[in-house]
This record gives C-alpha cells, structure tokens and sequence, in this order.
C-alpha cells in the first residue's frame, strides 16, 4: 500500500471533520478514523504486513496523518463550543448571571397604584405633585400650623422623635408652609407621602400610614369649591358618585374645619369593624387655612385665602379593595400583595 493512500484517507478525514456540525458528528468521526478500529488506526496494523525498507517510511506516514487527524479534532471541538457561546450570547434572552429557572415577578403596591391614579386626577385638575421630606421640624409639624407647644393637639398625634429634635412627620400638612413659602401665589398643589404616629393599632389605625394633602391658595377661594374637588376625586377613583359627609372638626389649621366622611364599601352601610359599626369611615379632614398658618407661611392674609386637605390614603385603598384591616398593607405578607397586579410586566 502507498503513502497516496494514506494521505487520500487523511485528507478525507479532514474534510468530514471542517464539516462536522456536532458534537454527536465529531465524536462519530472520531471513532471512525482514530478510534481502535478506525480507519487511520487500521493502516498501522498493516506496518507489519510491509517489506523491511518499506515500514520505517510508511509507519511515519501513518503517524503524521494520525497526528493531523486529532489535532484537526480537537481544533474542530473547540470551534463547535465557540459557535455555542457565540449563538447564546446573540439570543437576547440568555441571561448569564441568572442562577434559578423560575420568574418572580413583582407588582405594584395597592397603595402605589392608588397614589399614582390620584396624582393623575389631581393634575388633570391642574395641581402641582410635590414631595415633601418625612423628617420634620417641630416647626413646620407643628408650631407654623398654629400648635404651639402644651397645645392639646400635640398629645392626638404624637409620634416618633429623633435624638436631634426633629420628629416623623404626624401628618402631610407641614407640606402646607412649605409649598406656600416656595411657591407664587396662585397655586394648588397635592403632596403625598407616609407619615407616622404614636398610635394604638387596630382594624383601621397604623402607626404607619399614608396621607394625601391638598392646598389650593389664590386670592379668593371656597368651601364650595373645596368640596367640589374631593367629590371629582372621590367619584374618578371608584369610579361611581360616592356618597359623602361633612361634618364640623377642629383643626388647629383651619377655620372654618370640617371632617369628610365616606359610605364605607366594606359593608355598604350596614356596620363592619373598619367603620366602628357605624356606617361611614372618616375619610379626611379640610377647611380655609388658618389665617395664622397663612402668616406663620410668611403669605399675608389680607390679600390670600386656601382650603386644604388631608385624605387617608391608606383607608381609600382599603375601600377601594375592600381590605378589612390595614395591617395587611404594610404587613409585607406576599399572599397579600400578590392579589395586586398593577404595573406587573409578566
Ligand atoms: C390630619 O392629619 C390633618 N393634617 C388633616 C387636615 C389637613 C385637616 C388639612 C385640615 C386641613 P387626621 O388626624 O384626622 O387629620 O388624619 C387625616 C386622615 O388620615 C383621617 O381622616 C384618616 O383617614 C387618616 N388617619 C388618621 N389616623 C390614621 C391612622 N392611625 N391610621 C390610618 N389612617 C389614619
């Protein structure tokens, strides 16, 4: 046998290993050609079989075309495992920094949504949406709305203090003085955010909960127009004319005062543990700024008015998704939050 039909063989063999497009492919060539019974491996059983001057020339033959065929081999391996991490890498959907199959999808809290849609509506109505730090001065928690220290108001909403003085925010209206000290009159405004109190917990009360503030001032305003607005809120969140009562409260802030109540959803009227059995939820609490609020603000009363508000938001979510007892919202339960699929991408 000549070394043509040794180089024939080798050159074939290359030829199927450049086209092998598998693993599977390669290893079968493999086996075929170098393998113990492959056909390279054949042709150095026949070194014996050779006459003497022959073998020496024949036998290094075989072995460069062994040794071209595994190295052609591995070459060919390591492009194939290129070719994979090359067409993975291209698939938008391989993530290689993903450890676990499962997709765990997140969605909105109740309370974002409400908010969110709030927000929405109160711009539509021409309200700037603005933030207001949850770390207050006494001054502007208290004090500038017109409750001074020893005043009897401090001790319905106490809350937690801070070694430096400052306190969390009992409510949204320290908003109030701030939005009036920054901004040009007319303006109406919406703030929301948390706020915090010293407060015994219960189906409706948290010591964590959510308010929503308004405040409109111009040189003129009403209680008229005032409650307009609460009732456009009211009817676009639950989408329906919501049934709603006013009755005088006192706030140290407002004069006039008034509190808001709402039909509670929870039972429709008939007495549940949200409303006390009574019927109506205490929604949230408005009036004409206190003259002196309006000052404190550094705004000069004979010249400007406002009404403000501040709503419940926490209890509006919980009306709106018929939750009977607040501690669900802020409980971190995932059974609970799950229910919600609001701003969900999956
Ligand atoms: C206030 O916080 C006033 N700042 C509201 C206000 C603003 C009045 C502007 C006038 C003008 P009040 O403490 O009533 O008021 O709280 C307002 C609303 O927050 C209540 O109507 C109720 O819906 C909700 N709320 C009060 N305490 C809690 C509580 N512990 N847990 C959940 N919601 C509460």
């Amino acid at each position: 046998m000549s070394e043509d039909v040794i180089s024939a063989k080798q050159a074939s063999a290359l030829e199927m290993i450049e086209r092998a497009n598998s693993f599977d492919a390669l290893r079968e060539i493999e086996v075929g050609q170098v393998g113990k019974k492959g056909e390279i491996t054949q042709l150095s059983k026949l070194i014996g079989t050779l006459p003497g001057p022959e073998r020496r020339a024949f036998g290094q033959a075989v072995n460069v075309a062994k040794k071209s065929v595994l190295d052609a081999i591995v070459n060919r391996r390591e492009a194939l495992v290129n070719e994979e991490i090359e067409k993975e890498l291209i698939d938008q959907s391989f993530d290689p920094t993903r450890t676990d199959h499962s997709i765990n999808c997140g969605s909105l809290h109740p309370l974002t949504i409400v908010q969110e849609e709030l927000e929405e509506i109160f711009t539509a109505m021409g309200f700037l949406v603005l933030d207001y730090p949850e770390v207050e001065d006494e001054f502007h928690n208290f004090e500038a709305l017109n409750i001074p220290a020893n005043h009897p108001a401090r001790d319905m909403q106490d809350t937690f203090w801070l070694k430096n003085g400052t306190l969390l925010r009992t409510h949204t209206s320290p908003g109030q003085i701030r939005a009036m000290g920054s901004l040009q009159v007319p303006f109406r405004a919406v703030f929301p955010g948390k706020v915090f109190r010293y407060e015994a917990v219960d189906a409706s009360h948290e010591h964590t909960f959510h308010q929503i503030e308004g405040l409109m001032i111009d040189s003129e305003v009403s209680v008229a127009n005032l409650i307009s607005v609460m009732k456009t809120a009211l009817s676009e969140i639950f989408q329906k004319e919501m049934e709603v009562r006013l009755r005088p409260g006192y706030f140290p802030f407002v004069e006039p005062g008034f509190e808001l109540d709402m039909r509670c959803l929870i039972c429709t009227g008939g007495g549940c543990k949200v409303c006390k059995q009574s019927g109506w939820v205490e929604f949230l609490g408005c009036g004409l700024v206190h003259p002196n609020v309006l000052k404190a603000a550094g705004l000069n009363p004979d010249e400007v008015q406002g009404w403000a508000f501040g709503m419940g938001l926490s209890r509006l979510v919980m009306m709106r998704y018929q939750i009977d007892d607040i501690r669900h919202l802020l409980g971190g339960d995932l059974r609970f939050l799950s229910q919600f699929k609001g701003g969900a991408k999956c």
